[in-house]
């Protein structure tokens, strides 16, 4: 009885060690977190570190900005592509990484109109960087620092910590704000973030990530096929400085209407305002449901490869833009040029410029209290 039962035991693990070996030799890696240098920046050491999952999924990410440097996925036969744009070192990111790709954005993402909000009836005066705006934390953001890292393995999988002091005062927010975001690349093929924050002063505070998609592999062409669903009935609409006019406005019967899979492209070139206003979709998404709970935000789907990705979020919004200003002035990895719509974003978020719409769900941060969100990019394929 008992040998037998260790018989079938040493079976099982046999089976389990040939088909993780295998899965793993797929992509190359061994699970894992694996550390090296990746340069110097502000006369600090930055590192690149990769993740490696049972599936052979890869995600690269470095503690310059946060930036997820590269994450492969697994296509409808199996094969493993790069599907985030950016750049193959970090000289690339410390010169010419004005489009934010992959970036970690912080204090705030997107724009804070004329750079001025009040809190406690004190109004501050942040860095502007986009026009008369302050766009994705100001000057130097989240994005451009330098962040504390710990690799950790958990039940989830395998992640990596990251943490940063913004100073009182820096980019002109109040309060010593300690933000960390843990990266975990799941045995199921998920990137799931996990954003905090704590002050030691009222602020205010808005993370989200900020990499450009194209499921059919990066540098491989434009995103106007992938076929995407938003679950949102209602988007706010922007000025022509992409600030929201403080309306929610229904998507029924616009270009703005995801709530079935659509291809990007069907509507991008309608004669259209707000499309105008955008340079094409750069325009946040008020999500169904209940801001807090984890729920679907999105689906893109790339019909060539079979590869989807969800997105889960806990926050109210969802940024869709569409690579708009990608010109073709930038080459990335492995020499590919990013011409214009060659990746989208989906960043999840509290709406752009709440701290002066009382209307949308608050930004605020009291000192004392926890800042928490979580959004979850979710990857398999599809057969259809
Ligand atoms: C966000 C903004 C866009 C643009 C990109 C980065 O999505 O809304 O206007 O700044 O980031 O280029």
């Amino acid at each position: 009885m008992v040998s037998k039962k260790i018989v079938s035991l040493i079976a099982l693990l046999a089976v389990i060690a040939l088909s993780s070996g295998l899965q793993v030799k797929a992509q190359g890696g061994r699970v894992g977190v694996k550390k090296e240098s990746f340069g110097k920046a502000d006369g600090r050491d930055v590192f690149l570190y990769t993740l490696t999952n049972a599936r052979g999924a890869e995600a690269r990410i470095t503690n310059y900005g946060g930036i997820l440097v590269s994450l492969k996925m697994p296509d409808r036969k199996g094969k493993f592509d790069d599907i985030v744009l950016g750049y193959d070192n970090l000289d690339g990111y410390l010169k010419n990484n004005g489009p934010y790709m992959g970036a970690l954005i912080g204090r705030y993402g997107n724009r804070i109109a004329k750079g001025r909000f009040t809190l406690n009836g004190v109004e501050y005066k942040l860095a502007t960087n986009n026009g008369e705006n302050h766009l994705h934390g100001g000057i130097k953001g989240f994005d451009k620092v330098v962040w504390d890292t710990k690799p950790l393995r958990t039940k989830a999988g395998e992640a990596l910590e990251l943490t940063y002091l913004s100073r009182d005062g820096e980019e002109g927010y109040p309060g010593n704000l300690t933000a960390r975001v843990t990266y975990t690349l799941t045995n199921n093929n998920e990137l799931k973030i996990d954003y905090s924050a704590t002050t030691d002063k009222d602020t205010i505070v808005n993370l989200t990530h900020h990499s450009y998609f194209n499921l059919a592999g990066q540098g491989s062409g434009d995103i106007l096929n992938h076929q995407l669903m938003i679950a949102a009935t209602r988007f706010t609409p922007i000025d022509a400085g992409s600030i929201p006019t403080g309306e929610l406005r229904s998507v029924n019967g616009t270009p703005f209407d995801f709530t079935r899979p659509t291809a990007i492209g069907a509507h991008i070139n309608d004669a259209d305002e707000q499309l105008k206003n955008g340079s094409g979709y750069d325009h946040n998404f008020v999500l169904n449901g209940q801001m807090g709970v984890l729920r679907l935000a999105a689906k893109a789907y790339e019909a060539t490869t079979g590869r989807e990705m969800e997105v889960w979020t806990t926050e109210p919004g969802l940024q869709f833009y569409s690579g708009n200003f990608l010109d073709g002035t930038i080459t990335g990895k492995e020499g590919k040029v990013y011409n214009k719509r060659y990746g989208f974003c989906l960043e999840t978020q509290h709406f752009p410029d709440s701290p002066n719409k009382p209307q949308f769900p608050s930004t605020v941060l009291r000192k004392g209290s926890r800042y928490h969100t979580t959004t979850i990019y979710r990857f398999t394929t599809q057969k259809r």
